[in-house]
């Protein structure tokens, strides 16, 4: 595997490209700006060619975004309500409190977070601070392409490791290929779109030896589906004054991809820096954030939430690998498995049962990879994928 993966090209390949439709930027309120740029990296050629909104009204289930099939906690929408009544006002002093739960989880400093809407955000100004000036973004290939496609844009040169054959990020490679010309490490932890991880040890080693020479981007999005013997704790590293960048989400375990909010870990300087490129915290709504704090500290949905993926992750595995496909073992809340037909036929065949899921070649290869929905939508995707592949 060591082809690239980009959103267009996932999006390409799925069919979904004509239809103009992105994966989590995509709003009503870009299809009414018709030929306004999309802001916040998404990608311009996303001609409105089409009309997304009829392709996807028409899928039963939808397995391509890796959303939180359950919606969001009771807690947050009860806090959203209440915020409400203080939606005339700037969010200010109400980060205060995330921010310190989240600081004392991860053992920083509240001076140590950035929050923003979304973590796409923190990706995107890190690709402008880091490729400014050209010098090469180092990676293991394929993960997940955002940052990297918008460092080119900027001007920086990607040097892609490919993964190894067990799918993982190589440290030991990339550790090899560390350069005077790396600008900075971007790992994808656990990886989109393998889902497989890093042992916590193996990357605080790495962080530690590489951190002092390179800055190293942690892309934490699907952390939260870890258990806690997987879940690496390097806040502990932010703590010690490495120079390491965490990015984390609310899309993922606690279904917060339309309310949109995320957050750095890093130094104050690190964020400081990254702050001059994007609205951050300006631009996190007061509902939003009051409905993610509730969520946050809402422990019992999360584990339900955990379970309830894990339960529809191992039914969907264990029905694929008894159809004779092999699936890439995941850690998240999607899963990855070569396919035998190709990838466009597949994907249109899909979406004709009414099942929106993602495909794309690696070195000619094509794969399938598949959101972890409800039990039910999961059951559906097998029932639509055994009548595809006949
Ligand atoms: C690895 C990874 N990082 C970052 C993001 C961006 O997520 P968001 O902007 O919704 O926080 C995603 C979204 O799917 C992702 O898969």
């Amino acid at each position: 595997m060591s082809s690239q993966l980009t959103r267009r090209d996932w999006l390409r390949a799925s069919g979904l490209l004509t239809a103009g439709l992105g994966l989590s930027r995509f709003t009503p309120a870009n299809a009414a700006r018709p030929n306004a740029p999309l802001v916040s990296g998404f990608a311009n050629e996303f001609a409105f060619t089409d009309d997304p909104f009829e392709k996807m009204s028409k899928l039963k289930v939808r397995l391509l975004a890796n959303e939180n099939p359950l919606g969001i906690s009771q807690s947050a929408k009860d806090a959203i309500m209440k915020a409400t009544e203080i939606g005339n006002r700037y969010a200010w002093a109400e980060f205060g409190p995330l921010k310190k739960l989240i600081s004392e989880k991860e053992g920083v400093m509240p001076k140590n977070i950035l929050m923003s809407p979304g973590s796409s955000d923190i990706l995107l100004a890190a690709a402008e601070y880091f490729a400014k000036g050209g010098g090469t973004i180092l990676t293991c290939r394929p993960t997940y392409d955002d940052l990297l496609e918008k460092t080119t844009k900027f001007g920086a040169t990607i040097k892609a490791i490919p993964l190894t054959k067990d799918f993982k990020f190589d440290l030991p490679a990339l550790k090899a290929a560390i350069t005077p010309d790396v600008k900075l490490v971007y790992i994808v932890n656990p990886n989109n779109p393998t889902g497989t991880i890093l042992s916590p040890a193996e990357l605080e080693a790495f962080c530690r030896e590489i951190a002092p020479k390179v800055p190293v981007f942690l892309d934490e999005a699907y952390i939260d589906f870890l258990s806690p013997a997987d879940r690496p704790m390097l806040g502990k590293l932010v703590a010690e004054g490495l120079n390491i960048i965490q990015a984390r989400t609310f899309s993922k375990i606690h279904g917060f991809a339309g309310l949109r909010l995320g957050y750095a870990m890093a130094q104050p300087d690190m964020l400081k820096a990254l702050h001059q490129y994007i609205g951050a915290e300006g631009d996190v709504s007061i509902t939003t954030l009051m409905g993610g704090t509730a969520s946050y500290q809402d422990i019992a949905w999360q584990d339900h939430c955990r379970q309830e993926n894990a339960k529809a992750r191992d039914y969907t595995t264990k029905a694929l690998t008894n159809l004779g496909y092999e699936v890439i073992p995941s850690y998240t809340n999607f899963i990855l498995f070569p396919i035998r037909m190709k990838t466009t036929a597949f994907s249109n065949q899909m979406f004709a049962n009414g099942i929106g899921i993602q495909t794309r070649d690696f070195n000619g290869q094509p794969y399938c990879r598949v959101s972890v929905g409800t039990m039910d939508e999961m059951t559906q995707f097998i029932d639509g994928f055994k009548k595809v592949v006949g």
